[in-house]
């Protein structure tokens, strides 16, 4: 048996899950010859209470990165794990992580590492619904035409209720009340936390090095309760939408609130589920639908990824 060690940063909602769900699947891992130890998990607050495996050795030092083969990033943020993890990633090790908002922001420091197969990301668009694993890999075949996306489970959610007649402030309120959205919400609603996606797959299929300041941004806070009473009763419904298109011959990625007939396949991916269309010269148009948020929905792809890590397979090497 070979012991590969495991850091964790962060054991809120996804780390908790992650951790759950090694220790559930440990059978996968002992079937290839691999034992999984925990290194340690970087928590804020010793004293909280976490529903994870007994025996996790919590800590608030990072020491533990030095003695980790591979680190699991789950505690959100930009420049915090970053520079906890510099020193890390200079040695090269590899890194997995849900973090869309670091990876978007911070490329020029991830790129080199993203292109040695380093990184492992699948979890940070769309949860656990895999999109990045076969637009990193077999769709590159195909001629890509663009994509269009609802990437945002807040901003589903807010629209859905004014769908109800709830005006979008109430619906918003609605949503931080049952912890869906942030307080401040501005992320989901201003459609920034879409556009941090969106630059994710951009890099897989229009330009590996695309600009997340590229970006045209629209949020869903001025759709009002008329504008989408107005939809319904045209037969479609409002959704933010990310979209990759060419333009010009160059690649325009956009997220706004748009409107589409109620059998889109943005519109019927059912409740609480992201879904993305993906269309290319070759493979034709591809759905994907799925759930993209929770924490045992992302944990699932993070430890699909570990498990890509010790079988030997790269991390998501962008377009190059
Ligand atoms: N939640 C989802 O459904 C989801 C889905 C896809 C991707 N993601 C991504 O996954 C990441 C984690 O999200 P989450 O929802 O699990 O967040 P969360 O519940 O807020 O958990 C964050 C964890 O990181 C720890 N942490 C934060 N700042 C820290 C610091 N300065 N020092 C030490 N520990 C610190 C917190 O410690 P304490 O517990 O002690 O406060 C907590 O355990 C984010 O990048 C997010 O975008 C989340």
């Amino acid at each position: 048996m070979r012991t590969v060690t495991v850091g964790v940063l962060g054991s809120g909602t996804v780390g908790q899950d992650v951790l759950t769900l090694i220790q559930r699947r440990r059978d996968i891992f002992s079937d290839i010859g691999v034992n999984i130890e925990i290194s340690g998990v970087l928590v804020r607050d010793l004293t909280k209470a976490r529903n994870v495996p007994a025996g996790t050795p919590l800590t608030d030092t990072c020491d533990f990165l030095q003695q980790s083969e591979v680190v699991i990033e789950c505690m959100g943020g930009i420049d915090r794990p970053l520079g906890l993890l510099r020193p890390y990633l200079k040695s090269g090790r590899p890194l997995i992580t849900a973090n869309k908002a670091l990876l978007a922001e911070r490329w020029d420091e991830l790129r080199e590492y993203a292109l040695n197969g380093k990184l492992y990301y699948e979890a940070s668009v769309m949860a656990g619904t895999p999109v990045i694993g076969p637009m990193s890999t077999v769709l590159r075949a195909s001629t890509f035409k663009g994509l269009l996306a609802t990437l945002n489970g807040t901003c589903n959610f807010i629209l859905t209720q004014m769908e109800q007649g709830k005006e979008y402030a109430q619906a918003l309120s609605e949503a931080q009340a049952l912890g869906y959205a942030e307080d401040p919400p501005t992320l989901d609603v201003g459609g920034f936390d879409t556009a941090h996606k969106l630059t994710v797959l951009a890099r897989f299929s229009a330009d590996g090095n695309y600009a997340y300041e590229n970006v045209q941004v629209t949020g869903i806070e001025h759709v009002t309760l008329e504008d989408v009473q107005a939809a319904r009763a045209r037969g479609e419904h409002i959704k933010l939408v990310g979209e990759l298109h060419q333009e010009g011959g160059q690649w325009q990625a956009t997220v706004a609130p748009r409107s589409l007939p109620h059998d889109h396949p943005l519109c019927n991916a059912g409740a609480g589920r992201n879904a993305l269309v993906y269309e290319g010269e070759e493979s034709g148009s591809l759905i994907f639908a799925g759930g993209g948020a929770g924490g045992m929905v992302t944990a699932s792809a993070m430890v699909g990824d570990l498990l890509d890590y010790v079988l030997g397979f790269p991390g998501h090497v962008p377009l190059h």
